[in-house]
């Protein structure tokens, strides 16, 4: 018996939900093949397209599936093959891609022993490994689909988001690896509470804004006064990326997860097309290398 999944790529943060806001990305992702086998454990016998450890407890899809295994009352095991397409510290959820793939397709050909929230918790051991926080932003929104809210951690609360029907993303990766783990390093673990004002008020619109369709109000909820002035500096040309991205049309701009991504959102196909021409544009002219994306969120 075997699966074949898709494993979408995710946006975490989305600017100003460090930590607690997701998104699912509709057409990318890497492919999962998972098989059942009456040997015990997780093997991971394939990955085509990145060069990535096969060792169950170096590999961020073993790690969760043994999580998975370990409240399963299954007596039998998992082989695993992988057909990576994300690149890994792109900072559009390579890891959670894999740990939340491998726990829903176990799930699937067990007959859903799990809850959702379940298949979460068991993903975020993949996440722990990737990057020292089990941090649930990729993996809620890769295994409900769409965005997500992590109301709070403990205990985890996951609140899926519904999305707009127009709502589209442009993601632009400048070939550069950032690790998430140092990317938290230089964050600061303290914040004011003028900022701290902003960024509730910005969470609360963007949430609205979904749940009302009211575009405008998604896009002027789009900042992040906290992460993004500090992250930013490790992204070369980030500023003149995002201004262009607003000046073509989109509804607000940030750096995807804990980067080098930068996402935008729009309204409607057309514009993240041309969204992704300004990017384009930019990231030529300061001769930057890089891979660009639009998908429905
Ligand atoms: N919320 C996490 C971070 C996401 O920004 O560090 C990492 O993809």
């Amino acid at each position: 018996e075997e699966i074949k999944v898709f494993c979408p790529a995710t946006i975490a943060n989305v600017s100003c939900g460090f930590d607690v806001l997701g998104l699912a990305l509709d057409s990318v992702g890497d492919e999962m093949t998972v098989r059942k086998t009456n040997e015990k454990g997780i093997s991971i016998t394939k990955i085509i397209g990145q060069d990535l450890p096969l060792e169950t407890t170096k590999n961020v899809s073993g790690v969760a599936g043994l999580a998975f295994l370990e409240k399963s009352d299954y007596q039998g095991g998992f082989l695993i093959e992988i057909n990576k397409k994300i690149k890994p510290g792109s900072g559009i959820g390579s890891s959670a891609a894999s740990s939340a793939g491998a726990v829903w397709a176990m799930n699937e050909l067990l007959g859903k022993p799990f809850s959702n929230l379940e298949l979460v918790q068991f993903a975020m051991q993949g996440e722990k490994l990737a990057s020292d926080v089990a941090h649930a932003d990729n993996v809620a929104p890769a295994i409900y689909g769409g965005f997500t809210l992590v109301r709070s951690y403990a205990p985890l609360d996951i609140v899926p988001i519904p999305t707009p029907s127009e709502l589209f993303a442009t993601v632009i990766h400048p070939q550069i690896e950032i690790k998430t783990s140092d990317s938290r390093k230089i964050l600061k673990t303290n914040i004011t509470l003028e900022k701290g004002i902003q960024q509730w008020g910005n969470v609360g619109g963007l949430i609205a804004g979904l749940f009302k369709t009211d575009y405008e109000l998604i896009g002027r909820s789009l900042q992040d006064h906290i992460v993004e002035p500090i992250r930013s500096i490790l992204i070369p040309g980030f500023d003149a990326i995002k201004t262009n991205a607003i000046e073509a049309g989109a509804l607000g701009c940030g750096i995807s997860g804990s980067g080098p991504s930068i996402f935008a959102l729009s309204k409607g196909r057309d514009i993240a097309e041309r969204v992704a021409e300004s990017m384009k544009a930019t990231y030529s002219s300061i001769g930057l290398p890089f891979d660009i994306h639009v998908s429905k969120v």
